[in-house]
């Protein structure tokens, strides 16, 4: 049977601006467009495994306003349990995000609400952490508190998943309770101090961070795939091939990806797989939570693929 999942983590209001291109500094473009959507790493992750028919619960706060309201229905229509996010006097957070025409973008995050969420909230929802299997955590929420989340969930024997996201160093003691670490190459690169990877560098780097306590460490390449390494096996793993329209909320994806695979099977090279192929399909479509795939999608796309394949190769 699939095991649970709980997601403790940010919850934004993403503000995104459509342009051809980013304005040099003191240059001014137009923009093509302008929408607002549900987003936030821990949002959108909880989302990606909810789409993906994985049980699961998240613990955050919003504020006592219209994006927060607006969040939570989000977070519901994909399958969440939101009984452990909380309002906060705060403002719900944040995103403003410039998405350029080749699917790039640079994202701007104010916390509000993300900002206060503490130990005590943990306590507060122990036991969702009790009756999950795995704990998944990002860096948009105060860094104490996910030391304090980490360091209760190895203590209750669950699996830990950490994108080390927004990118920031981190004390070796952290990732003494990671199960599997999930950075970017950028975070790769701030988590190691390295100023540039080549091929050889990221299984280098990932290296020194299971040096470091690691158990695992799985990094995202984009379109060139990811690596994987658990200190005896290493692994890069090939992308799909797709056309990007905007990568927000692909490494989200990605990552409940690779939760919900794991959580049925834990089996990782199986929940590498579920991974590679939401991200993909998420690229191909614009906004955050708007651009994660439901289970039957992930289906579609592998059918459809393995039969452009046979035809084509
Ligand atoms: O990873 C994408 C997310 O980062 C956006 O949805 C935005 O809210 C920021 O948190």
């Amino acid at each position: 049977m699939s095991g649970k999942v709980a997601v403790v983590g940010s919850l934004n209001m993403d503000i995104v601006v459509n342009v051809e291109r980013l304005p040099e500094e003191g240059e001014t473009v137009h923009g093509s467009g302008v929408y607002e959507a549900p987003g936030g790493k821990g949002a959108n992750q909880a989302a990606a495994l909810g789409k993906l028919g994985t049980q699961v619960a998240m613990i955050g706060l919003v504020g006592a306003d219209a994006n927060g309201g607006g969040l939570l229905a989000s977070l519901r229509q994909a399958g969440v349990d939101t009984r452990a996010v909380r309002m906060s006097k705060r403002a719900t957070g944040l995103a403003y995000i410039t998405v350029d025409g080749a699917g790039r973008n640079h994202i701007i995050v104010v916390s509000g609400a993300n900002g206060e969420l503490s130990a005590a909230d943990i306590e507060l929802h122990r036991q969702t952490l009790e009756q999950c299997d795995i704990v998944v955590l990002q860096l948009e929420i105060p860094l104490e508190t996910v030391v304090y989340t980490l360091r209760l969930a190895k203590e209750l024997g669950k699996t830990t998943v950490l994108n080390p996201a927004p990118a920031r160093r981190l004390d070796e003691e952290l990732l003494q309770y990671v199960d599997f670490l999930i950075p970017n190459e950028h975070e790769l690169r701030v988590l190691t101090g390295r100023a540039e990877l080549d091929e050889a560098g990221v299984p280098e780097a990932s290296a020194i961070l299971l040096g470091k306590g690691a158990r695992a460490v799985i990094v995202t390449l984009g379109e060139k795939g990811c690596f994987y390494t658990d200190g005896r096996e290493s692994e890069f793993f090939a992308a799909h091939k797709v056309v990007p329209l905007d990568t927000t909320a692909a490494g989200d994806s990605f990552i409940g990806g690779f939760a919900a695979g794991y959580a049925e099977e834990r089996d990782v090279r199986k929940a590498i797989g579920l991974a590679i192929t939401a991200a993909a399909i998420t690229v191909t479509r614009r906004g955050a939570q708007s651009s994660l795939p439901a289970r039957d999608e992930v289906d579609r796309f592998l059918k459809y693929k393995s039969l452009y394949d046979c035809v084509y190769k």
